[in-house]
C-alpha cells in the first residue's frame, strides 16, 4: 500500500489499492452532507453527557448539571395521575354501591377499575373475566354459594370465605366430614351419592339406592342444601340441581366431596386493597352477567 496511490483511468477517482479479480475499489469521499450531520451527533452527545446523566460509574451514575432522572420524571407523572384520580376515587368511596350503579359516570370508570384490579387479584384462582375452573368458582353466572346482590358479593370480598385471618368476620360453614369422620357409612354414601346425581337429572350409578339416598338427604343434607337440594347462601351451600359443579359433578367427585369436603378459602380482601377498589371490583363482578 505504500507509494502514491493509483488513479482509477475511467473516473479519474483514487483506488484504495483492493483489489479482487482485476476490479479495483474506488476511494469515493464521504457526501459532506454525511459527514458534517456526524460532527454535528459528537457535539449533541457532549452537550448531553454535560447536562444530563450519563457515565456509569459506582453503584450510580454522572448527575449531570441538570440532575434530572427518568425516575423523578416517572413518580411526577405517577403522582400526576393519582392527584387526578383521586376526587373520583373519593367519590367512589363515598357513595353506596346502589347510588354507584345508578350513576353511569361513576359506574362507567368503577367497572373499568374493577376489571384492573379483578385481573390483578382475582383471576388467577376466578380465571379471566370470572370464567372460574375446577374448585374457583364461575363468578359471571348465576349461581352464587354466597348471594349475588352488591352486598353479598362485597361482604364476600372484605373477609373472604373460610380463612384463618378474618376467621370470625369471614363467611364460615363446614360440610362434615361424613366419610372421614365415619358420621356415614360407605354404602350411605354410595346411596346418597347416587340420590345427588338425580338431583341434576343425571344418570344414577345404582337405580336401585336412590330411594334409601333421599332419606339420608333429607335427613343429614337438607338442613344445608335444603329439602329440594336448591342450595342455601346464608351458609354458602351449592345448588345440587343446576348441574354447575364446584368440585365436579361425576359419581366419582361427588363421592369423594362425602368423603372429605374440600372446604374451600378464600382470601379476605380488606387490608389487601383499598376502599374504592374493592367497591369497584365488587361492581364489576356483579356486572359480569349474574348479578342479582
Ligand atoms: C386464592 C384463590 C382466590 C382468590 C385470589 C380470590 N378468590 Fe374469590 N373465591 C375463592 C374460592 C375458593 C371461593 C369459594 C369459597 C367457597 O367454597 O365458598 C371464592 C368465592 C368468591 C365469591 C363468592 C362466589 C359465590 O358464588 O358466592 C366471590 C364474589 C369472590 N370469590 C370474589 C373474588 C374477588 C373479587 C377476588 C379478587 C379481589 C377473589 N375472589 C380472589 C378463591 C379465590
Ligand atoms: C353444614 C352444612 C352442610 C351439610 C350438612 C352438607 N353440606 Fe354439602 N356442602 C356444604 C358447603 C358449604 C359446600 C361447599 C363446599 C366446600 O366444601 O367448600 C358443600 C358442597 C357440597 C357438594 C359439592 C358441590 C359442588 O358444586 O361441587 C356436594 C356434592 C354436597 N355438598 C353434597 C352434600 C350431601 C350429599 C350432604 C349430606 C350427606 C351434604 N352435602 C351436607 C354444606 C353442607
Amino acid at each position: 500500500m505504500a507509494g502514491k496511490p493509483e488513479k482509477d483511468p475511467v473516473t479519474g477517482v483514487e483506488t484504495t489499492g483492493h483489489e479482487w479479480d482485476g476490479i479495483k475499489e474506488l476511494n469515493t469521499p464521504l457526501p459532506s452532507w454525511w459527514v458534517y450531520t456526524f460532527y454535528a451527533t459528537i457535539a449533541f452527545s457532549v452537550v448531553w453527557f454535560i447536562l444530563f446523566p450519563a457515565i456509569p460509574y459506582g453503584p450510580g451514575a454522572t448527575t449531570g448539571l441538570t440532575g434530572s432522572t427518568a425516575r423523578e420524571s416517572v413518580e411526577a407523572s405517577i403522582a400526576e395521575a393519582q392527584s387526578a384520580r383521586a376526587a373520583i376515587n373519593q367519590q367512589i368511596v363515598d357513595a353506596n354501591l346502589d347510588d354507584i350503579q345508578s350513576d353511569p359516570d361513576l359506574l362507567n370508570y368503577a367497572l373499568t377499575g374493577g376489571r384492573i384490579v379483578f385481573a390483578d387479584n382475582c383471576a388467577p384462582c376466578h380465571g379471566v373475566g370470572g370464567s372460574g375452573q375446577l374448585n374457583y368458582p364461575i363468578l359471571a353466572d348465576d349461581a352464587w354459594l354466597w348471594g349475588g346482590t352488591l352486598d353479598a358479593i362485597q361482604q364476600t370480598v372484605v373477609y373472604g370465605v373460610r380463612n384463618q385471618e378474618y376467621e370470625l368476620d369471614a363467611r364460615f360453614s363446614l360440610m362434615p366430614n361424613y366419610g372421614s369422620d365415619g358420621l356415614l357409612t360407605g354404602e350411605e354414601i354410595a346411596a346418597v351419592t347416587n340420590y345427588v346425581l338425580t338431583l341434576s337429572d343425571a344418570e344414577p350409578e345404582d337405580p336401585a339406592l336412590v330411594e334409601s339416598g333421599g332419606v339420608i338427604f333429607a335427613e343429614q343434607c337438607s338442613a344445608c342444601h335444603g329439602e329440594d337440594g336448591k342450595g342455601m347462601s346464608d351458609l354458602g351451600a351449592p345448588n345440587l340441581t343446576d348441574a354447575i359443579w364446584l368440585y365436579g359433578g361425576s359419581y366419582e367427585e361427588i363421592e369423594r366431596q362425602l368423603w372429605q369436603p374440600r372446604h374451600g378459602v378464600m382470601p379476605g380482601w380488606i387490608d389487601r386493597l383499598d376502599p374504592a377498589a374493592i367497591k369497584m371490583v365488587s361492581l364489576y363482578v356483579h356486572s359480569l352477567g349474574g348479578g342479582q
